[in-house]
C-alpha cells in the first residue's frame, strides 16, 4: 500500500451529508499542519480535473437518468482511481499527510445502500489498481433529521442530498456498519456536538494515530 511506502499518512472523513466532514476536514489540516506536517487536502470525487467533472455530473441536483447502481459504482471508482494516482499516492509517497472529504467507505455504504455489494464493489477496486488505503478513517455520526437541519442554509440541495430522510438513515446505519467491519481503521465520532468539541476529538485522534505510526 502506498501509504507504508513514503512514511505518508492517509486519513479520511466520513458521514452523511450534512455531518460536518468538510468543515472538519479544513480543521484537521489547519491544525496538523500548525503541528508541522506537510497535509494535503483532497475530495472525492473530485480534486483532479476528471473527478471535478464526474462530480458535477454524479451530483447535479436535476439529473434524472436513474442511474443503474452498477453504473454509479463505475463513475465514482472512476474518479477514485484517477484521484489515487494522481493525488494520494505521490502526496503520501512524498510524506504527506492526506486528508480526503470521502473515499471508497462512501461507495460501500451508498452504493451499498443501493443493493451492490460490498464484495463487488472491493474487488472493483482492487482489479482498477486503487492501491491506497486510510491509515484512519473518522466517521462523523448523528441523527438524519440533525444532519437536515444543518444543510437547510444550503441554496440547492444535490441529487444524493435531497433523498429523503429515510434513506440518509440508511446510511447512517451503513456507517457503524463499516466502523464494525474494519474497527482497527474506523473511528465512530459523535457529530451531535458542537464543532470545536468535535475538532478536537478529531485532532487527538489524528495525533495518536499519527505518533503510534512514528514510533513502530
Ligand atoms: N459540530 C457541529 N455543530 C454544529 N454545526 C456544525 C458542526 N459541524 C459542522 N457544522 C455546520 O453544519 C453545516 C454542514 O457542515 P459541512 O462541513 O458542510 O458538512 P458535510 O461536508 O458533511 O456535508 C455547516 O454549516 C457547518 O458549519
Ligand atoms: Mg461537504
Amino acid at each position: 500500500m502506498a501509504s507504508e511506502g513514503g512514511g505518508g499518512f492517509f486519513i479520511t472523513v466520513e458521514g452523511m451529508d450534512g455531518s460536518g466532514k468538510t468543515t472538519h476536514v479544513g480543521r484537521l489540516a489547519e491544525a496538523l499542519s500548525h503541528d508541522g506536517h506537510q497535509v494535503q487536502v483532497v475530495r472525492d470525487p473530485g480534486t483532479t480535473a476528471l473527478g471535478e467533472r464526474l462530480r458535477s455530473l454524479l451530483l447535479e441536483p436535476s439529473a434524472d437518468w436513474r442511474l443503474e447502481p452498477l453504473a454509479e459504482v463505475a463513475l465514482f471508482l472512476a474518479g477514485r482511481v484517477q484521484l489515487a494516482a494522481e493525488v494520494v499516492a505521490p502526496a503520501l509517497e512524498a510524506g504527506k499527510v492526506v486528508i480526503a472529504d470521502r473515499f471508497l467507505d462512501s461507495s460501500l455504504v451508498y452504493q451499498g445502500a443501493r443493493g451492490v455489494p460490498w464484495e463487488s464493489i472491493l474487488e472493483l477496486h482492487r482489479i482498477c489498481g486503487v492501491q491506497v488505503s486510510p491509515d484512519l478513517t473518522l466517521v462523523l455520526d448523528l441523527e438524519a433529521e440533525v444532519a437536515r437541519s444543518r444543510r437547510a442554509d444550503r441554496l440547492t440541495l444535490d441529487r444524493l442530498e435531497a433523498s429523503p430522510t429515510a434513506y440518509h438513515e440508511k446510511v447512517r446505519r451503513g456507517y457503524l456498519e463499516i466502523a464494525r467491519h474494519f474497527p482497527d481503521r474506523v473511528v465512530v465520532v459523535p457529530a451531535t456536538r458542537g464543532a470545536d468539541e468535535v475538532a478536537q476529538e478529531c485532532l487527538e485522534l489524528a495525533r495518536t494515530r499519527l505518533g503510534t505510526r512514528r514510533n513502530a
